[in-house]
């Protein structure tokens, strides 16, 4: 069965929307970071910050790939970086993924990081008169990547109902 992978940067809805969509379609879900720090046994800004972030793009990889690598049904909410490091981009696109990059502009994912508390490290040693020139670059790095997604679905101004129909609709 289909694997169904949402990507997008930091705050974009991922798990929200992974979450709301398993209940609406009765798929069940996971996040990656939840896997990575259940793998590792600590947080992930415990292991960006005592193991760095190339030990974490290196476990993010390979939790990636396992599972990835059951035939079972899953949604997945990726991290923001995931599609970013390790060719991870390549599974965005193949055969047996459907894969949704929930876009979002970048007055609305500020406004979402600095709202919902989630601990960030990439974004949290950012002080808050350079956020907004943080998140524009890296967006704009990034955004190769999360257009590997075989889907593009724009969230601003959408509820998290209409996003989820939206989703299903392509199923
Ligand atoms: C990261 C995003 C985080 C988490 C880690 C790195 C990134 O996930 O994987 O802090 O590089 O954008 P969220 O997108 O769920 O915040």
């Amino acid at each position: 069965m289909k694997k169904i992978l949402l990507s997008g940067y930091m705050a974009s809805g991922k798990s929200t929307i992974a979450q709301l969509l398993s209940k609406a379609s009765g798929i069940p879900y996971r996040d990656l970071d939840d896997i990575i720090a259940e793998n590792a046994q600590k947080s992930v800004s415990d292991i960006f910050s005592e193991d760095g972030e190339i030990k974490f793009r290196k476990m993010e990889h390979e939790a990636l790939k396992a599972v990835l690598s059951d035939d079972k049904g899953l949604i997945l909410a990726l991290g923001g970086g995931t599609p970013c490091y390790a060719n991870n981009h390549e599974f965005l696109k193949c055969d047996d993924v459907m894969s949704i990059y929930l876009k979002a502009s970048i007055p609305e994912l500020l406004k979402r990081l600095r709202a919902d508390g989630k601990e960030r490290p990439l974004f949290d040693k950012q002080p808050p008169e350079e956020q907004e020139e943080f998140v524009a670059k890296h967006l704009f790095d990034r955004s190769y990547f999360y257009h590997q997604s075989k889907h593009v679905i724009m969230t601003d101004g959408k509820t998290t109902e209409n996003i989820v129909n939206e989703i299903m609709s392509l199923f």
